[in-house]
């Protein structure tokens, strides 16, 4: 395994960091989710491989996910070695009360409480704001980070799904009032949707950030074989799904099944390989169903992209419309 540091800081993580939406019992979150002996054995691959970082959320099956990361943590891993992202911010029930949703200092104290518990932890690596709360002062927000942190309850913080004016105000808040700051951003990227490139990359280039990105397999469908039947395919969503019918999706997905022949490795390889070729990108976030699958992914680690390779896969993207 490479090891990489995240943003400015001195925390060392994995190229690869394991995404823990996938674990829960299947149907509380997600069909295709796996239950606590199926995810247990994902984890403790992830550790043998050299993985030591774990995304996950409080929200993540309702808070399964992090009782289940949490125990496998304790029965394989040495816990000063693993870097455990959690998040806070989002609430998946529609019906929700009031305080139970957001980025409140009240909301925020909550959540860190319960998280701590479900993993089994004193401390939480790198605490996440899930989403942008447009409805609590962002000053409230990152005092209540900070304070988390000073705390010792929270190591580092990250956000997530900013857009790069939300996240350059909140550092500077931050910054001025001598707070902690984000060290990562996690925001969605993969071939087909690389709108970040125009602003959020030069602005985390520019800060010393690191994106962690997600959905760079886009739930699996740019990587699985043509005739590949999994239980989250047959479960995927139609409107979630997101069609190649842009001018030049196509001929993308065409050119990483002629590359994945050159190198004689699988589409995953040559996908995050890509991932990992492209600046301010320090590790990726994968959502792994099985352990042969994370098997394969760690196998990107062999696979090296030149110049040409890489600018051949992007040159068909065309920039989405607004
Ligand atoms: N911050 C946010 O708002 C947010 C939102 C979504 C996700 N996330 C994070 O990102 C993580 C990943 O999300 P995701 O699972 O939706 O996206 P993803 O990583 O794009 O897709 C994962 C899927 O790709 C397939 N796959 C994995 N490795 C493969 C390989 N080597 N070869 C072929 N197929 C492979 C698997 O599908 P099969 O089941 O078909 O094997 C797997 O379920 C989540 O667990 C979560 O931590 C964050």
């Amino acid at each position: 395994m490479e090891y990489i540091r995240l943003g400015n800081s001195g925390l060392q993580v994995s190229k690869f960091c394991i995404g823990c939406m996938s674990f829960g019992t299947p149907g509380v979150l997600f069909p295709w989710c796996l239950d606590e002996e199926k995810s247990e054995a994902v984890i403790k691959k992830a550790l043998d491989l050299g993985i030591n970082f774990f995304d996950t959320a409080n929200v993540y099956s309702n808070g399964e996910a992090e009782d289940f990361l949490g125990r496998a943590i304790k029965k394989y891993a040495n816990r000063d070695e693993v870097v455990i992202a959690t998040k806070c911010g989002i609430n998946m029930d529609p019906h929700h009360g009031p305080n139970q949703t957001g980025l409140s200092r009240k909301h925020i104290f909550q959540e860190v409480e319960k998280s701590l518990k479900r993993l089994g932890t004193d401390y939480i690596d790198l605490y996440i704001v899930h989403h942008y709360d447009a409805f609590t002062p962002l000053e409230e927000t990152m005092k209540a980070l900070n304070d988390l942190v000073v705390m010792g309850k929270v190591r580092y913080i990250g956000a997530s799904n900013f857009h790069a004016w939300q996240f350059a105000k909140a550092q500077a808040i931050a910054e001025k009032n001598g707070w902690a700051k984000f060290i990562s951003l996690q925001n969605p990227h993969n071939l087909l949707s690389r709108e970040d490139e125009r602003e959020v990359f030069p602005l985390l280039k520019d800060q010393g950030v690191s994106l962690t990105p997600y959905k760079c397999l886009l739930g699996g469908r740019l990587a699985r074989k043509d005739d590949e039947v999994t239980s989250r395919s047959v479960t995927q969503h139609p409107s979630s799904k997101r069609t190649y019918t842009d001018d030049g999706d196509d001929e993308i997905i065409r050119r990483v099944e002629e590359l994945a022949s050159k190198y004689a490795c699988s589409k995953a390889n040559i996908i995050l390989s890509y991932e990992l070729s492209k600046e301010p990108i320090a590790s990726i976030i994968v959502g792994t169903s099985s352990p042969e699958r994370l098997e394969d992914t760690v196998r990107t680690l062999d696979v090296h992209l030149t110049k040409e390779d890489l600018a051949y896969l992007e040159e068909p993207y065309l920039p989405r419309k607004f």
